[in-house]
């Protein structure tokens, strides 16, 4: 299984579908550049922003409160934006296609 990470510049990064693995772990195991995961995952930092593809959306899970309240101080947010550290990789995410925003905080 893959995920494939797109940078704003189109560059794609073709990651091993690690799962149990969440998207920040397998983005920075694979040097993807543009999400730093500052906080080691504690969903206290921001810096793991990551915008899913519309069609892959549903299957990356619910928002908790602790991520919504990150997220809404992130100001290139999108209706599919997520935090890497809070999305946990799953068999169904097989091909699932994740942009990175142009800055990250
Ligand atoms: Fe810090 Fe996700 S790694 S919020």
């Amino acid at each position: 299984g893959k995920i494939i990470f797109v940078e704003h510049n189109s560059t794609e990064h073709v990651a091993k579908l690690d799962v149990g693995s969440t998207l920040m772990q397998i983005a920075v195991t694979n040097a993807v550049p543009g999400i730093d995961g500052d906080c080691g995952g504690e969903c206290a930092c921001g810096t793991c922003h990551i915008v899913v593809d519309g069609q892959w959306f549903n299957r990356t899970g619910e928002i908790a409160d602790v991520e919504e309240q990150m997220l809404s101080m992130t100001p290139e947010r999108t209706d599919t934006s997520r935090l890497g550290c809070q999305v946990k990789v799953t068999e169904e995410m097989d091909g699932m296609i994740v942009y990175l925003p142009e800055f990250q905080m």
